[in-house]
């Protein structure tokens, strides 16, 4: 019988995630339809699908971090498809690029990642995050054994060059990006050895005296 009611959790918990990931799209795509966006719509589209791109790829790194301090065991099942969210997100913000703002005009768009460090920043982390995709299966992970491990730490990587390339296209008030990073590298700290040992003491400490108070 609790089997059965956690099977259901699980599969409602997992759909909650599906709708609320979805969500940003279908309200993008509902602005795009009734033309609710502004005098310059790439930009709007660009700002919106970065934005939603980069929360999701924080969101995906928060469920080690929440695992660890608080031990919810579904945290660390989201972390993939979170993950592959943030990739959707990803490669409309880089259609709405090289496909509206730039006409497909590779010239132009090879010239601009050359030579501004901004773009540059964000076709690096599309490249992590498109191998990070692409080799997110089982198939994949059986594959590449060890290195697959290897290969998905470079998530830390994008994650940093996706905050310098947020700051980078900022006009002036960086204010917005150096938050966001700050809250990545809450997120990157509580990976590092020591702080994890240190959350995962107190996690098992306040487990056996809730087992001494109900045995
Ligand atoms: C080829 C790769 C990429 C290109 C050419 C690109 C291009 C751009 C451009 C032109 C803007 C500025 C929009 C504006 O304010 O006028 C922007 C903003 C942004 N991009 Fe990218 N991007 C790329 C990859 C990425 C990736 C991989 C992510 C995250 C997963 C990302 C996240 C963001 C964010 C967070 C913003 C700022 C949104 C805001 O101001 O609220 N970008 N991008």
């Amino acid at each position: 019988m609790r089997s059965r009611r956690s099977a259901t959790s699980l599969v409602s918990q997992s759909s909650l995630l599906h709708l609320l990931a979805l969500l940003p799209l279908v309200l993008l795509l509902w602005d795009v339809a009734w033309g609710n966006l502004s005098a310059n719509p790439y930009q709007d589209l660009l700002k919106r699908t970065g934005s939603d791109a980069m929360i999701l790829l924080l969101l995906s790194l928060a469920a080690t971090p929440v695992f660890i301090i608080t031990g919810f065991k579904e945290a660390r099942k989201m972390r993939k498809v979170l993950g592959l969210y943030a990739f959707l997100y990803t490669a409309i913000h880089v259609f709405v690029y090289v496909g509206l703002d730039y006409a497909w005009d590779w010239g132009l768009i090879g010239n601009e990642i050359l030579t501004k460090p901004a773009p540059k920043a964000g076709a690096a982390a599309f490249i992590i995050l498109l191998l990070l995709t692409i080799t997110s299966t089982k198939g994949w992970q059986k594959r590449l054994k060890k290195n697959w491990i290897r290969l998905h730490k470079w998530v830390y990587v994008a994650g940093v060059l996706i905050m310098l390339h947020f700051i980078w296209v900022q006009k002036s008030d960086i204010t917005r990006p150096l938050l966001w990073t700050a809250l990545l590298l809450l997120l990157l700290s509580v990976r590092i050895p020591v702080i994890r040992r240190w959350f995962s003491q107190r996690r098992s400490r306040r487990i056996t005296a809730r087992q001494r108070i109900s045995p």
